[in-house]
This record gives structure tokens, sequence and C-alpha cells, in this order.
């Protein structure tokens, strides 16, 4: 099964809840929640008081994309406020192996993303920790920005690893993902399609995501 995860970013938070139920009731198998904190990346996003509410409201997968410096410090914070998944950023990890050794040990999934210029290669020694690799098709900090093509090549080259280690790792696409390129991606391996601006700067949120969901492709590559 192959998933759709919106992030919220490119939400209304005037009418959080709102946006939160709309998704409940779509065809949306996670919700991807970016963290940012103008450090890591150029740009400060939500924190712990509104991942509060959106635990409250929200029935999905609860997909936590951290852009923080040192994000141990906040594992077991996010774990309490609903994480199912937690992604660590590659470049903000002196210590991944460990990181992800944490975040499994608190019961939650174990993602780790990669900036566009970091390659796919300096995963090899720790795929069989990650359960999901991210490769942001956009450099991190902003929703809404172009898809980056070199992705499709990325995603191919990690989907080759993932079978050549056996490991059961999930690929996630994240940045610029639309009705355009999902098709492709998902057939160069992507099993997590994150949409921001696509889905919730439509007027018809929910058909978008069916069409998204449609567009899926589960041949093999
Ligand atoms: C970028 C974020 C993305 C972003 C996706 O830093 O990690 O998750 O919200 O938004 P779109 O789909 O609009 O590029
Ligand atoms: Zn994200």
């Amino acid at each position: 099964m192959k998933i759709i995860a919106p992030s919220l970013l490119a939400a209304d938070f005037g009418k959080l809840k709102q946006e939160i139920e709309m998704v409940n009731q779509s065809q949306a198998d996670w919700l991807h929640l970016d963290i940012m904190d103008g450090v890591f990346v150029p740009n400060i996003s939500f924190g712990m008081p509104v991942l509060e509410m959106i635990q409250k409201y929200s029935t999905k997968i609860l997909d936590v994309h951290l852009m923080i410096v040192q994000p141990e410090r906040y594992l077991n914070e996010f774990q309490r406020l609903g994480a199912n998944v937690i992604t660590v950023h590659y470049e903000t990890c002196t210590h991944l192996h460990r990181t992800l050794q944490q975040i499994k040990d608190l019961g939650c999934k174990a993602g780790i993303a990669l900036n566009p210029h970091t390659p796919v290669s300096v995963l090899s020694d720790v795929l069989y920790l990650a359960d999901l690799v991210c490769l942001m098709s956009v450099n991190p900090g902003f929703g809404g920005q172009k898809f980056i093509e070199n992705t499709y090549k990325k995603t191919k080259e990690l989907k080759k690893m993932i079978t050549e280690l056996k490991t059961n790792t999930q690929i996630e696409i994240d940045g610029g993902v639309n009705a355009d390129n999902i098709s492709l991606l998902s057939e160069a391996g992507a099993d997590v399609l994150v949409a921001g601006n696509f889905v919730f700067k439509s007027e018809t949120p929910l058909q978008v995501i069916q069409e998204l969901k449609n567009k899926i492709c589960y041949c093999n590559f």
C-alpha cells in the first residue's frame, strides 16, 4: 500500500481543526507535520502547543519531520505528543545511529531525511535501522517550491540500495509533489508521497487527495 501524506504546513491555520478534519475524512493515510527551528532551516513553523491540538483532532498516522538542530533533545516530547513516525535530518545528526535507535526505543518508526545535495550513498551503514528515508525534493524550509528533477534518479538509487541490503525501508518524497509527478515518483520506488500546497491550496482538497491516490503507480521499476 502506498501512502499520501498531506503536509499541514500549507493549511489555513485560522481553521486548523477543520483542515485536520478534512484530512481525517480523506483518502490520505498519514498527516505530515513540518517542525522548523529557524536554525537548520531559514524558517520557523509550529511547535508543541499546536501538536497537542493536532494529536487531539487527527485520526491519521502522524508523520513528524524534524528540521531542527540536535533533534535528539526533543524525541521524548514528540513521542508524547503522538508522533508515530519521527524523521530526523542526516545533516543534523552527529550520532545518527544512536538517534535512530532512540526513536525506535520510543516505539516510533525512525526516518532519515536527506537534503537535495546529500547523496543516498551516505546511508549504507544505517539503512537497516531506518523504517523510512525521506528524500527532500526541494530545499527544506518552505512549502510551495518547485520540484527538483534529480529526485527521480535518487529515488531509483535508493530503491536499488534497499533491495540489495534487503531492508524494509519506505521511501518518502517531500516537496513539490503534484498530480504531474506522482506517477513517475511512485514508479521509481516512492512509497510515501507528501503534498502540501497541491492539496491545501486547492478549492477541492478531498478530490485532490483522491486524484493523487489514483495516480499512484504500483508497477515495479
Ligand atoms: C519543506 C517541507 C515540506 C513542505 C511540502 O521544508 O518539509 O513537507 O511542507 O510542501 P509542498 O508540497 O507545498 O512543497
Ligand atoms: Zn516535510
